[in-house]
Order: C-alpha cells, then sequence, then structure tokens
C-alpha cells in the first residue's frame, strides 16, 4: 500500500464557486477596505495556501507523507473546484497510538480557523451500542425521548466550528472502529451524498466539510512489528522503510477485515502514521518547551521568567514521556507532572523573581528533575518605554496608543516602513511593534536591520496570516515573539512587560 491511496476519482471538474470563500481575509476586515489592503489580502491567503504544507508538518512533526494529501483538497475547495453532493475530502488516518492522527485534524483547525477547538469531533467510542447512536441524530418524532435528545450533529453545530477566515468544518470521527455498524451505515450516507438525515427529518449538509476518521486498526499487529526485540530506537534507514511498507500492509488489510467495500471506496485518502523517531520526538518536546515558555510569558506579563533546560534534562523527559507503544501521547503529562506543577508550586511560594531565570536540572539518582531559580539580572529598566508600532491600521494604532498611554508608556507610530526608520532612528524605541505586511515592506526584515543598529531593542511581530517558513525561521533565530491576529491588547502588553521590563508590576 502506498503511504495514501486515492480510492476514489470523482473530483474532475464539476465546480461549484460557493467554496470560493476560503480564507475571508481577517486582516482585511481588521485593515477597512482599501485597495491596498484587499491586494494584501490576496497575498496572504495565497500565501496561506502555498504553506500549508509547511506550517502542517511543523505542528505535526515527522509525518510529512500523511500532511501531504490533505493539501490538496483544500485548495481544489479555495478554487471552488470541489465537487458537488459529497464532502469536500474525506481521509482515514491509521497507524500506531500517539504519532499525531488527532494531533492532525487540531492543527488543521488552528491553521484554518485559529484554534484547535474549531473542530466537530465525534468520539466513537461514545456510540459503541445501537441505541447510543440516536443521540447523534436525535430520535424520530413519536419516539420516546423525542423532545430530550439534541442531535449531536447538526447543521448549526457544523457551521459554529467554520470561523471568519474559512467557512470550511473539519469533522472528526475518533477511533471509528469502535462505532456500532449503524454508525458506520449513517456515514456511509454522508461520505457518498454530503448528507445526513436527523430523526426528525431535516438535513445537515457535508459539501463545506473535510471528514477524518481515525482508528487503531492493526495498531496491535503493528505493535508486535515495532516491538519489542528490536526497539525502533536503534532501526536503520533502510530497515525503517521495510518498517514503514509494514505497518502500512498490516493497516490495510484491518481495515478491509473491518469495512466492507463501498465505505473504503467513499475514503479519498488513507494515510498510515509511521512510528516518530527519535529526532521528532525530540522536536516535538521542544515545541512543547518553547510553548510552556511563551504561556509563561503570556500569562504572567512582567512577573515572567525563563527556562533553561540542559539536554540532560530533556532527555528525562523524553525517557519518561515518550516510548514506541504511546508515541508522544505521554510528553505533555510528563512535562506537566515534572515541570509545570512544580513551576507553579515556585511562582505560588514567592520562589521566583520576575527577570529569574529557573534553571531544571536532572536529580543525582536520575529519576527526576530538580529546579533552581536564579536571582533576576540586572536589566536597564525603562519605567516608561519608548514603544514603536508601526502598521497601517489607524483603529489599531490608536487603541494601542491609548492603552500604551494609560500605562504611561511612551507610544511612537508609523504606517510605513519608512516612516518607521525615521522615527527609530530619531526616537531610538526600546521595543518594537511590526505589523509583517507593510505598504513598502516586510515587518520581519526590518525587525532584523533594526537589531543590526539597536541590538537592544525589543522587537514583537504581528501577522493577520501564517508566516513562510523563512520568516518564522527570522523570528525563531532573533527571538522575536510572534502575535496572531486577532488578539487581546493585554497579550501585547504582557509581552513588552516580561520581556523589555521585567519589574515593571511594581510600578505600573
Ligand atoms: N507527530 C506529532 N507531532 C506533534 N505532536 C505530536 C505528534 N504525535 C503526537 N504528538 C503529541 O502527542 C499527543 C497525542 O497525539 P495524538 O492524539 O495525535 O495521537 P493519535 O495518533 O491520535 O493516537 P491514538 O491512536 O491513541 O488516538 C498530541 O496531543 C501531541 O501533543
Ligand atoms: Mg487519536
Amino acid at each position: 500500500m502506498r503511504d495514501s491511496s486515492t480510492t476514489r476519482n470523482r473530483r474532475s471538474g464539476r465546480g461549484k464557486s460557493s467554496g470560493a470563500t476560503f480564507i475571508s481575509q481577517e486582516a482585511s476586515a481588521e485593515r477597512g477596505k482599501t485597495t491596498q489592503s484587499a491586494t494584501k489580502s490576496r497575498k496572504q491567503s495565497g500565501d496561506l495556501s502555498e504553506n500549508l504544507t509547511t506550517i502542517l508538518s511543523q505542528k505535526v512533526v515527522g509525518q510529512p507523507a500523511a500532511t501531504r494529501v490533505i493539501v490538496p483538497y483544500i485548495q481544489m475547495y479555495q478554487a471552488g473546484l470541489a465537487p458537488e453532493g459529497r464532502p469536500v475530502g474525506v481521509f482515514l488516518l491509521l497507524g500506531p497510538t500517539g504519532t499525531g492522527k488527532t494531533k492532525t485534524v487540531e492543527a488543521l483547525a488552528e491553521v484554518l480557523h485559529g484554534s484547535e477547538k474549531n473542530l466537530l469531533k465525534i468520539d466513537c467510542g461514545e456510540f459503541q451500542m445501537e441505541h447510543e447512536v440516536a443521540k447523534l441524530i436525535g430520535a424520530p418524532p413519536g419516539y420516546l425521548g423525542h423532545r430530550e435528545t439534541q442531535p449531536m450533529l447538526t447543521q448549526q453545530k457544523l457551521n459554529s466550528v467554520t470561523s471568519e477566515k474559512c467557512n470550511l468544518s473539519l469533522v472528526l470521527f475518533d477511533e471509528i472502529e469502535k462505532a456500532a455498524p449503524s454508525l458506520t451505515r449513517l456515514l456511509l450516507g454522508v461520505l457518498d451524498k454530503g448528507i445526513l438525515r436527523l430523526g426528525d427529518n431535516t438535513v445537515v449538509n457535508f459539501e463545506k466539510s473535510l471528514v477524518f476518521l481515525t482508528s487503531n486498526l492493526g495498531a496491535r499487529e503493528m505493535m508486535r512489528e515495532i516491538n519489542p526485540d528490536f526497539g525502533f530506537q536503534s532501526v536503520k534507514p533502510a530497515e525503517r522503510a521495510d518498517l514503514t511498507s509494514k505497518l502500512q500492509n498490516i493497516a490495510l488489510v484491518a481495515v478491509r477485515k473491518r469495512f466492507s467495500p463501498e465505505f473504503i471506496n467513499r475514503i479519498d485518502c488513507i494515510s498510515t502514521y509511521q512510528p516518530l523517531t527519535p529526532e521528532s520526538l525530540s522536536a516535538i518536546l521542544d515545541k512543547q518547551i518553547a510553548d510552556l515558555q511563551n504561556h509563561v510569558n503570556t500569562r504572567l506579563g512582567a512577573r515572567s521568567f525563563t527556562l533553561e533546560i540542559p539536554f540532560e534534562a530533556r532527555q528525562f523527559l523524553l525517557r519518561k514521556g515518550t516510548s514506541p507503544e504511546y508515541g508522544a501521547r505521554e510528553l505533555n503529562r510528563t512535562i506537566h507532572r515534572h515541570l509545570t506543577q512544580p513551576l507553579a508550586t515556585l511562582v505560588a511560594t514567592g520562589q521566583v523573581e520576575a527577570g529569574a531565570r529557573v534553571r531544571v536540572n536532572l536529580a543525582e539518582d536520575g529519576e527526576g528533575l530538580r529546579l533552581q531559580a536564579t536571582e533576576p539580572t540586572a536589566v536597564e529598566m525603562p519605567a516608561h518605554p519608548t514603544v514603536l508600532i508601526v502598521d497601517d491600521n489607524r483603529d489599531l494604532l490608536h487603541f494601542l496608543e491609548r492603552l500604551m498611554a494609560d500605562a504611561g508608556w511612551k507610544l511612537l507610530t508609523a504606517e510605513t516602513a519608512a516612516e518607521a526608520r525615521k522615527r527609530a532612528a530619531a526616537d531610538r524605541p526600546n521595543a518594537a511593534l511590526l505589523d509583517y505586511m507593510l505598504p513598502d515592506g516586510n515587518g520581519v526584515e526590518l525587525g532584523v536591520e533594526f537589531l543590526q543598529g539597536a541590538p537592544q531593542m525589543l522587537v514583537i511581530v504581528m501577522t493577520g496570516t501564517i508566516l513562510p517558513p523563512e520568516e518564522e525561521a527570522l523570528c525563531e533565530e532573533h527571538n522575536f515573539p510572534v502575535l496572531r491576529k486577532p488578539f487581546l491588547a493585554s497579550d501585547v502588553m504582557n509581552q513588552i512587560r516580561s520581556r523589555l521590563i521585567p519589574a515593571a508590576g511594581a510600578r505600573t
């Protein structure tokens, strides 16, 4: 079996235009309807589809084949070429536990709608008995419980997981193998005609939906392949390729045993997720630690601190939180137990000062982590920092200006990169908040330019879209926080406070 197999080819030519409203340009709403912003928004939407594969691969580590197959369906919808009378795409995601199947759909929801929560998730484990399936579609009129059972799968629910940015609903049927046969029959109608008839005879339309089915089918047999004797850490590339195709075969055989050919034929792509390599697991850990640091900065604002986690401590977290059996599934919990909770205790008991460094060392017995907060280093702390904001959205500029003035900060505003250069040279701001898309340039490059003249300056990038990978890399390299629009004004203030004026909590 190939890593993804297109099992149906019913997608040619029958265009429809209703799907073309893919991204409704959050940025343009925010910037007013000027021609300039319309041009920008078109570029942003184009950028997004171009970069979707890269962005998904960054969020879902080590599964490039799986993420690659999804994007063309989104592009087809964006182009208005998705066929009528069926969902935009139907995907069956298979493979061992904790390898990113559910994460893929969550990551897609985040990219398309701005939040992992914007997806309709049906946990099929809750519909193992025939009578439970009524919870999904509601009982027909006249039947017992008709009034009490509100169907879970209504048009309203489907629409509620879309966003201003995108009107495509993501629907996830998790652990599909656990569903009662009547649920599979219902699904057949959804996959085939794009509609679901509810108990009260109303119809739910799935034509603007991507449907994901995940399953652990064949997982036990896969584990026998992966484990126990050769532990995949030591697998050589050739053996790994062999393992990949073995797992795919196991998955496909299991799927054929469980589902009828007509059901399988209605699936567009079957993708088998691979066991995560040590490098991928390590990259997932790094991302989760970066998320934790970001969370600390945003939540604690002026009281935040910097985490220092050396190699040995990271290895400990990987040892405890990952395994061939469960992939990265336990990593979140392990970080919570060994890092987040002890950190919370340090903060709650007043043992970490604002601006301190918290070093996380491996315990002497190697069986735990020890957190040690150092004194905050003396930082030049302007009581009233000067902040330069460069954006061509006047409403946003005025709003931030008022807010920062209330906090006693001095604010400089500019609408173009050229204007910003002049203001930066004249007033030497402590921080610069730069929109990525400027009428005459790019905020990330402007930030790098500013740093050359003023290495101490704090640069924050704002964006209404996803940054292209090279810009993301620049932000990472220069440690620029990236704020995604829409954001709360308090997020901006907290980022500046946490990084620029660690002791400001006492003053402002
Ligand atoms: N490829 C990955 N990239 C990034 N994070 C991952 C990846 N795989 C797993 N994780 C982490 O592990 C957690 C569990 O992963 P996920 O729920 O996607 O597993 P799954 O493949 O759906 O497993 P299951 O078959 O048990 O449902 C995620 O929330 C995420 O934190
Ligand atoms: Mg899952």
